[in-house]
């Protein structure tokens, strides 16, 4: 059996994560923070989505004695110039919620016409605080002007992805993780373990 600790408080992450890693890995056991009674945090000062997933899985890979699994995500917009970026999580201030920082969001894009815009997942799997391998996954939607659907999380609800007409947020966990960004990133980690990349 091989342990992969995933270093994310993020419960809808670790759900999405979890989802795909799981139904993938014949004898992965997948454990989180809490899991471990890992209180610690680490600050994101990193300036891409793939520095910062070093970051975490470099420093609670050491911390643990684990397997790591890092990941940093968020959203593009290009008429925005990229942003809110590796500040989505924090685009409406520290301890805002999801609706705040949507609103935020759709107040900046009021005059917007080029609606579009792409999530980010960078993952990268350590092994006591080195990085043994890193992937990157994106997806590639549009801004609404109001949000639609409950499923999901964070910028779920605005995101339309064209193929489907849907928005993230109108779609199913399963069929969610057969399109996004973090489950292109998990394909490519899930790969890697399959040839045996975490013996
Ligand atoms: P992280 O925890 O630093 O990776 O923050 C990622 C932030 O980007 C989240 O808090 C969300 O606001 C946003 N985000 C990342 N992935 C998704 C997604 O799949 N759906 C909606 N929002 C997302």
């Amino acid at each position: 059996m091989t342990d992969l600790l995933l270093a994310t408080r993020n419960r809808g992450k670790a759900r999405e994560i979890g989802a795909f890693l799981g139904t993938g890995g014949a004898g992965l056991r997948l454990l989180t923070l809490d899991d471990l009674g890992i209180a610690e945090d680490v600050e994101e000062t990193g300036s891409t989505f793939a520095e910062n997933a070093r970051l975490k899985a470099g420093h609670y890979s050491r911390l643990s004695g684990l397997d790591t699994l890092g990941d940093d995500s968020g959203l593009e917009v290009r008429a925005l110039g990229g942003r809110p970026g590796v500040l989505s999580a924090r685009y409406a201030g520290e301890g805002a919620g999801d609706d705040a920082r949507i609103a935020r969001l759709l107040a900046e894009m009021a005059e917007a016409a080029d609606r579009r815009a792409r999530f980010v997942s960078a993952v990268c799997l350590a092994r006591a605080g080195a990085e043994l391998a890193a992937f990157i996954g994106t997806a590639e939607g549009e801004i609404l002007r109001a949000g639609r659907g409950v499923n999901g999380f964070g910028y779920d609800p605005v995101f339309l992805y064209p193929p489907l007409g849907r928005t993230f947020a109108e779609l199913s966990l399963e069929e969610k993780n057969r399109v996004s960004h973090r489950s292109r990133a998990l394909a490519q980690v899930r790969e890697f373990i399959r040839l045996g990349g975490l013996r």
